[in-house]
């Protein structure tokens, strides 16, 4: 436990010396500047300190992606959305703010969770005037227990098709007992989930790409299952 401890921090300063540098080259300039109008620090990348093959590392979906998501995407249709694996909040606080929609994130990383927590209570002072919760859960996605209120499910890589599959089976089982319509959001998605998503009722309403992306996997793609999916 303290080897991991140890090699988590150790991971962490070489991270910290390796994106102030690029910082100094402007390269999350813009992502800091946004964060700190949120009174947040999302900024960074956090590796999981043993080898733990199904879980990915943390990483927030740029700005510029959750900009023109915020634009494409019926936010205002959504009851209450679930970050699967929601690191230190960053699209959490995000929507919260701009939608002043309910909120939850599960984040499985200890540190990335306590992390999210001291965010919450910084962005909490800004943003008193938005009554919506913001809920944040240290745990693993695969064992989150499907709220009724949950209509808008994100997901940026999070963890391995393994795992995903559990989520969407939970999700799957939770419309089919409180009947409704929910969607699945999945920025820079994999093969993987595409093809898994494939042998479910899920079907693609949209696509939306990032503006000046050069990567063709930067861009979300919207699943979703209607309500009238269990009639037929
Ligand atoms: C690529 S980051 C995405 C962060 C955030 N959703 C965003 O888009 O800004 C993936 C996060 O999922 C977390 N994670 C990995 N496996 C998980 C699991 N089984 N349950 C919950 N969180 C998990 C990681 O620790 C990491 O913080």
């Amino acid at each position: 436990m303290a080897d991991d401890l140890l090699i988590g921090v150790i991971i962490d300063i070489m991270l910290y010396i390796l994106y102030s540098n690029q910082s100094k080259r402007g390269i999350f300039m813009g992502e800091r500047k946004r964060d700190k109008i949120l009174g947040i620090r999302t900024v960074g990348m956090r590796e999981w300190a043993f080898n733990k093959v199904h879980y990915n590392r943390y990483e927030a979906t740029p700005y510029k992606a959750l900009d023109k998501l915020a634009e494409d995407y019926m936010f205002r249709d959504v009851d209450r959305i679930v970050d699967f694996g929601c690191g230190r909040g960053r699209v959490v606080f995000y929507l919260h703010n701009r939608f002043q929609l309910p909120v939850v994130g599960i984040e499985a990383n200890h540190q990335t969770y306590e992390e999210a927590i001291e965010n919450k209570a910084v962005y909490s002072l800004k943003a008193k005037h938005i009554t919506a919760p913001i809920e944040f859960k240290y745990g693993l996605a695969q064992h989150y227990k499907i709220d009724k209120r949950d209509n808008c499910f994100y997901f940026f890589n999070p963890f391995s098709v393994h795992i995903f599959r559990k989520v969407v089976y939970n999700i799957l089982r939770s419309v089919e007992k409180d009947n409704r319509t929910v969607d699945l959001i999945l920025y820079y998605p994999t093969h993987e989930y595409k093809d898994f998503l494939e042998t479910t009722p899920f079907t693609i309403i949209n696509k939306i790409k990032v503006p000046r992306a050069i990567d063709k996997k930067d861009r979300f793609i919207i699943y979703r299952l209607n309500e009238t999916a269990w009639e037929e």
